[in-house]
């Protein structure tokens, strides 16, 4: 089961750094209103339509291996008003249609797809999922979206593209990211070609020509020093210590097809897939999800492999210093506590009428996912209703 916390400060597992969220330009149904004034608030909200987010799904019935590429969910290529974005799981999730393949989705269909095309552990897709909606999502429509659209529709010729939900930068979308680039040099959600290089150099060199576990712990290490040395607005504390942990086992396991079960062959990944997922949004022909659920439980081995204590570059390059005031993967209540009374209290610092309703309906639904207990109680910046 997944812990993110502990009764001790050890190793807290779960899914990144923060910061306040940008309003779209054009706001849409699933525009995250995080950040919004109070008169901008006023203005839309009116606009919306509200919806009393239900509570999330539990675990799937049957949780063995199965095909997921199959006759019902057939790939296609995303169209141009479709929304992917800085997740290969998500993207992949959608192009199948595991998930709305307009890129829209609510809560509830994410945690129901990561599960039933990934076998995620029910626990880790709820704190997945409830993180990266209380940061980017919309909670009066209940609605959240993948990324970015490639490009605007309408009369204009394509323009760059218009980042938003889990694509924004500085709420879950962090640096040093295994095959997307930093915010700081223009592009945090495209697949990134030079980076993705990198990643096979580091599986043939650590891994044999596989994506596994020991080759997760170098090239986590690498990005993070490479991003140290290159990115003077570099960050990794908060929530982003937390997932550039996790993601980057998530390859190992969620990538491998579930019949490859002998030593070996389980946890390697080998490079066609890897680029069918990354660079495809695509999964490999005829692939079977994995044998079991699959939480956070390699999350240990790789940081402990090269540990990384949370903080960020201060005066430019190579100037990375330890900052632990929004806790860490080390102190899982630090970190509950502070992106609850910091982090989305930044973002709505002063929710009224159903914003607040939905606001608390989903900080209720985060810290029942944590698997936190009385050490760590749940905290209410908006008051109980
Ligand atoms: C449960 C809901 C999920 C949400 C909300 C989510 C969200 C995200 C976000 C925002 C990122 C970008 C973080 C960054 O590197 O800056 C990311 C990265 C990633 N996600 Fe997901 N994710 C989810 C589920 C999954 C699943 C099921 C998989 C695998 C099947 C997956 C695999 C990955 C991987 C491998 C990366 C790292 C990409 C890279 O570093 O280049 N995610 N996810």
């Amino acid at each position: 089961m997944v812990q993110i916390f502990s009764s001790k400060k050890t190793l807290a597992c779960a899914i990144v750094a923060l910061s306040v969220t940008p309003a779209l330009a054009f706001p849409a149904s699933y525009s995250s209103l995080g950040g919004l004034s109070d008169l901008e608030l006023r203005e839309l909200m009116p606009k919306l339509k509200p919806v009393i987010p239900p509570a999330p799904p539990g675990p799937l019935a049957f949780t063995g291996a199965k095909l997921v590429d199959d006759k019902k969910h057939p790939w296609q290529r995303q169209g141009k008003d479709d929304i992917r974005g800085t997740c290969p799981g998500l993207n992949t999730l959608a192009s199948h249609g595991y998930l709305p393949r307009d890129g829209v989705a609510t809560p509830e269909q994410i945690i129901k797809a990561v599960q039933e095309g990934f076998n995620m552990e029910n626990r880790l897709a709820r704190f997945t999922t409830y993180a990266a909606h209380l940061l980017d999502g919309n909670p009066i429509t209940d609605l959240l979206s993948i990324g970015q659209k490639t490009r605007r529709t309408g009369p204009d010729p394509p323009s760059p593209a218009i980042v938003g939900g889990i694509s924004n930068h500085g709420t879950f979308e962090g640096d040093a990211s295994m095959t997307r680039g930093d915010a700081f040099d223009g592009d945090n959600h495209s697949f990134n070609q030079t980076l993705f290089d990198q990643f096979k150099d580091f599986s043939d060199r650590f891994g044999g020509g596989f994506y596994n576990l020991t080759v997760a712990a170098e090239l986590r290490f690498q990005r993070i020093q490479q991003s140290i040395a290159t990115n003077p607005e570099f960050s990794l504390f908060g929530l982003r210590h937390l997932t550039a942990y996790a993601e980057a086992t998530f390859p190992a396991t969620f990538f491998v097809d579930g019949r490859r079960t002998a030593p070996g062959e389980a946890g390697h990944l080998d490079m066609t897939s890897a680029e069918s997922f990354f660079k495809g949004m695509r999964y490999p022909k005829g692939f079977f999800r994995p044998a079991a659920p699959v939480g956070t439980e390699n999350v240990p081995a790789i940081f402990t492999a090269h540990p990384v204590q949370p903080g960020k570059n201060v005066g430019g390059v190579n100037t990375f210093t330890v900052d632990e005031s929004l806790g860490s993967i080390l102190d899982g209540c630090t970190f509950y506590t502070q992106f609850v009374n910091t982090t989305i209290r930044g973002l709505y610092p002063n929710p009224t009428g159903v914003l607040r309703r939905n606001l608390n309906l989903n900080l209720k639904f985060f810290y029942e996912s944590s698997g936190a207990g009385e050490e760590c109680p749940q905290v209410f910046p908006y008051g109980r209703d």
